[in-house]
């Protein structure tokens, strides 16, 4: 007999940071996953451990196509999420989140699938209010540098909201604040990772700006549960909904909390703030407090933890490979 709380569910940009944990959770619930990536960003190593899971599936499939498959439900989380990638080629960060939001939606409207937008906290632009609620409607430059991710995710979000009005597709719209973990990029700019590669690694730690702007960090297996809670709200719950952790840090403590905790002999760099660097981001998560009963429970300590020691566990593999490499004259 089928299993009907087995359900078939298709991750776009799996192979990703955010991406592959999602695979991992779903797939420890017992659902069958299919999981899509360009490898743009994601690498195989990051799902390798899942390939020979019979409930675990995966397709190199560009999103900015489309895809014809049966699923009950789809995460779409398709889209480099650090200004280095996006803005490598912000033609196609545009077309990834406007063409692949149409992608997934008609795929959702053809197989009556429930469909949830990974976007994000950069759809506030430069807030002129703070803390950021659902409400606030955005101070975005439309042709800055990170519009291409920015307006692409705005998009991505108006193309979910008609899809909703227009075909009554069942949408969850998640913005996603500062995330960070365990196979985050080490060299994609994104301020954990960078401090912490510079830190094992004994660099001077850069700081842009000041150091006085703040930011929330959010640890991500609290994320994937708020993705998961919200998947499993009734259809009147669309968000969007503001997902992170509202405890702020500054930069600045962030760099000293790294320091210590790696023991490493760094100092700070300061240079300049690049255009269009949000000085303040933290969420108002009262909404998602409300909707699905969540709250984020890693404190920055904890999460820290596991990441540096993943990033520690990399750089090692990477020196045995580079000396084994010297040793065999390659
Ligand atoms: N990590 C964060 O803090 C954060 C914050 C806000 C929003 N988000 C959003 O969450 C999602 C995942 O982010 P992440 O941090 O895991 O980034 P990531 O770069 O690690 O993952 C994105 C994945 O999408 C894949 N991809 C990119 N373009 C594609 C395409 N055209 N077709 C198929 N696959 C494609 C990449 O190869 C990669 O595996 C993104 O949509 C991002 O905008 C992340």
């Amino acid at each position: 007999m089928k299993d009907l709380s087995r359900k078939r569910i298709l991750v776009t940009g799996g192979a990703g940071f955010l991406g592959s944990h999602l695979c991992d959770r779903l797939v420890a619930e017992k659902h069958d996953v299919l999981c899509i990536d360009n490898f743009y960003t994601g690498t195989k190593g990051n799902i390798s451990h899942l390939l020979g899971n019979s409930h675990f599936e995966f397709m190199r499939h560009d999103i900015t196509f489309p895809l014809y498959v049966e699923v009950d439900e789809i995460y779409n989380l398709a889209c480099p999420a650090s200004p280095i990638h996006y803005q490598f080629d912000p033609v196609q960060t545009t077309k990834t989140s406007v063409h692949g939001s149409i992608n997934v939606l008609g795929l959702a409207k053809r197989v009556k699938a429930k469909v949830f937008q990974a976007s994000t906290s950069e759809v506030y632009g430069d807030p002129d209010i703070h803390p950021q609620s659902e409400s606030y409607w955005g101070r975005v430059n439309p042709v800055g540098l990170r519009a291409c991710y920015d307006e692409g995710k705005r998009c991505a979000e108006t193309l979910f909201f008609d899809y909703r009005r227009q075909h009554g597709v069942n949408i969850k719209v998640a913005r996603i604040f500062n995330t960070y973990g365990p196979r985050m990029h080490p060299n994609d700019g994104r301020v954990v990772s960078n401090f912490i590669v510079q830190a094992l690694t004994d660099q001077p730690i850069t700081i842009y700006g000041d150091g006085t702007q703040t930011r929330s960090f959010c640890y991500v297996d609290d994320l994937i549960e708020a993705f998961l809670r919200l998947m499993d709200t009734p259809d009147s719950v669309t968000g969007p909904m503001n997902i992170g952790n509202p405890t702020e840090f500054t930069i600045q403590q962030l760099a000293e909390l790294i320091i210590t905790m790696t023991k490493s002999s760094s100092r700070i760099d300061y240079k300049p703030l690049p255009s269009d660097d949000p000085t303040q981001r933290q969420p108002d998560i009262a909404y998602a407090r409300e909707a699905l009963d969540w709250e984020p429970s890693v404190v920055l300590e904890e999460g820290l933890e596991k990441t540096i020691a993943h990033f520690s566990d990399l750089l090692k593999k990477k020196a045995a490979q580079e000396s084994s490499l010297a040793h065999s004259g390659g």
